[in-house]
């Protein structure tokens, strides 16, 4: 597959697909007498998060207005994902609700994207039930939506764009319609060359490939200026950034760059693969006071034999070697990890080893997934797969251990304050606010006094301390002593 970069008149092209495409968007609006409204679902992972940021841009620039009520929206797009069985059956089941809003909106245009739409019998199902589904495309084209959006509204056909080029370009191509206040989404990288037997995403995602170091710090900068006060640098392994760039940064020059950039409280990045993360990201952490103290790092198998299969090149005692050096380097912080339960081939001796190495590591959090087979992974044609009652029974094990070291790793906390970045308001709970500390723990708490309106209304993405004086199983309790921000 090519990696092509965008050029210049690529560029042109989609820019005057999008300034057509607010023309007619302006001329509707007229006709009905309304904003023209837009809803874009996210699937999947930051990654996907951050396209439809990208996607809800394009939209706003186009003129319409995200929808507010329960109204269908006049463009709708479902970014999908397809990393495992659950996250596709979703998709599915959602796309039928829209049969009937398409039949009573004539205009409506429904987009379906991302990483599902790499698999060809996904897009083969849309073709065959869901002809009312306008436009198909894959996560390379992204930047081709405006052009891609056009002529499906000039065809008034369904119109399906899968190829083979894996695009690259830099985000000074369009606005981004960054939708936290609080956290600024860069994908320093895109797709993945490893591989790993049982993961879609190599294949749905192309081939890895880097952004420029200027143009990275040059976004961070704006970023920056525009008030953010986290940041997360994003790629699917991004201790291998800067592969195939001719200026030799690595992603510790990025890492460091970010967090010399003042008004950045927060510096986080996801994810890191063992075989490639190396100390002096560590010590970053460690050094940078504005660096985050989380490092999220997939064990996915304690088992040495599973990993070979896996095509994961460590050890678990090279994994080891890693949380024991962040552990001695990084007072305070917080080791989170991805484990997969059932793989196939493996044996209780081997599911053993995956909770000695979780009790060895003590896992701050974890995500822990049962295996999914999915089509076209080496994995998907193993012939050992494991029963899903036997998978079942190993994943509580696994749950109930690492339950137990979360809830450990927040009762740790009680007693201390610590500076949080405060997310928002909790929904179910009036007067309960959110935040997280610099090692990435979530803490509910509560303000000494209720503020006024205007303050409330200003929490988020605002600094204070906090004292934590209570330990939940996922989350800790505390009370805002002062806030730190002014
Ligand atoms: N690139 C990241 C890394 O290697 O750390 C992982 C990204 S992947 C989107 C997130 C997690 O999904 C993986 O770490 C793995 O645990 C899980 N995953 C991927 N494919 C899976 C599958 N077929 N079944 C179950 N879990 C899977
Ligand atoms: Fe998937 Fe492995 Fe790439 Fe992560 S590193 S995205 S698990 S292939
Ligand atoms: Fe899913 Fe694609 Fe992310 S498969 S997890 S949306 S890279």
């Amino acid at each position: 597959m090519a990696i092509i970069r965008l050029t210049e008149d690529d560029k042109k092209i989609e820019k005057e697909a999008l300034s057509e495409l607010s023309e007619y968007y302006g001329a509707m609006s007229a006709r009905l007498g309304r904003h023209v409204t837009y809803e874009v679902l996210t699937y999947g992972c930051q990654l996907n998060e951050s396209d439809s940021e990208k996607l809800s841009g394009m939209l706003e620039e186009m003129g319409l207005s995200p929808k507010t009520d329960d109204s269908t929206p006049d463009v709708l797009i479902l970014n999908t994902c397809a990393v495992r069985e659950n996250a596709e059956d979703r998709l599915f089941g959602n796309l039928g609700v829209y049969k009937s809003d398409k039949k009573q909106n004539r205009d409506m245009t429904i987009a379906v994207c991302g990483c599902m739409m790499k698999v060809p019998e996904n897009v083969d199902r849309i073709k065959r039930s869901y002809p009312y589904v306008d436009l198909v495309f894959d996560p390379q084209h992204l930047y081709h939506f405006p052009s891609l959006l056009r002529d499906t509204i000039r065809s008034k056909k369904q119109l399906i764009n899968i190829g083979s080029a894996d695009y690259i370009a830099e985000d000074d191509f369009c606005s981004i319609d960054r939708k936290r206040k609080f956290r600024a989404l860069v994908p320093i990288m895109y797709g993945c060359n490893n591989f790993c037997t049982y993961c879609i995403v190599p294949y749905a995602r192309g081939r890895e490939r880097s952004r420029s170091f200027d143009s990275i710090v040059e976004e961070l900068n704006i970023i920056a200026d525009q008030g953010f006060k986290e940041v997360m640098l994003l790629g699917q392994n991004v201790n291998s950034y800067g592969k195939g760039n001719e200026d030799g940064k690595t992603f510790a020059d990025i890492f460091e760059a970010a967090c010399n950039i003042k008004g950045f409280s927060r510096v986080r990045f996801m994810s890191s693969h063992p075989k490639d993360l190396n100390n002096r990201v560590i010590d970053i952490m460690r050094d940078y006071p504005n660096a985050e103290k989380h490092l999220h790092l997939a064990l996915q198998s304690g088992s040495d034999r599973l990993l070979k299969s896996m095509n994961r090149p460590y050890t678990s005692r090279q994994f080891f070697d890693i949380a024991d050096y962040f552990r001695k380097e990084v007072k305070g912080g917080s080791l989170t990890t991805d484990i997969i339960v059932g793989f196939p081939g493996e044996t209780e001796e081997d599911f053993v080893k995956t909770l000695e190495a979780v009790e060895y590591c003590k896992f701050d959090s974890a995500f822990t997934f049962q295996y999914s087979k999915r089509p076209g992974t080496p994995a998907a044609s193993y012939k050992d797969q494991v029963p899903s009652d036997v998978v079942s029974e190993r994943f509580s094990r696994l749950l109930e251990l690492q339950n137990d070291l979360a809830y450990k790793s927040n009762q740790a906390k009680v007693g201390l304050t610590e500076e949080i970045l405060i997310e928002g308001q909790s929904k179910q709970q009036p007067g309960i606010y959110t935040g997280r500390t610099l090692s990435n723990h979530l803490v509910n708490f509560t303000l000494p006094a209720e503020p006024a309106q205007d303050v409330k209304d200003d929490l988020e993405g605002r600094l204070g301390m906090v004292r934590i004086d209570y330990a939940r199983p996922y989350s800790v309790d505390g009370e805002l002593v002062r806030f730190t921000d002014g």
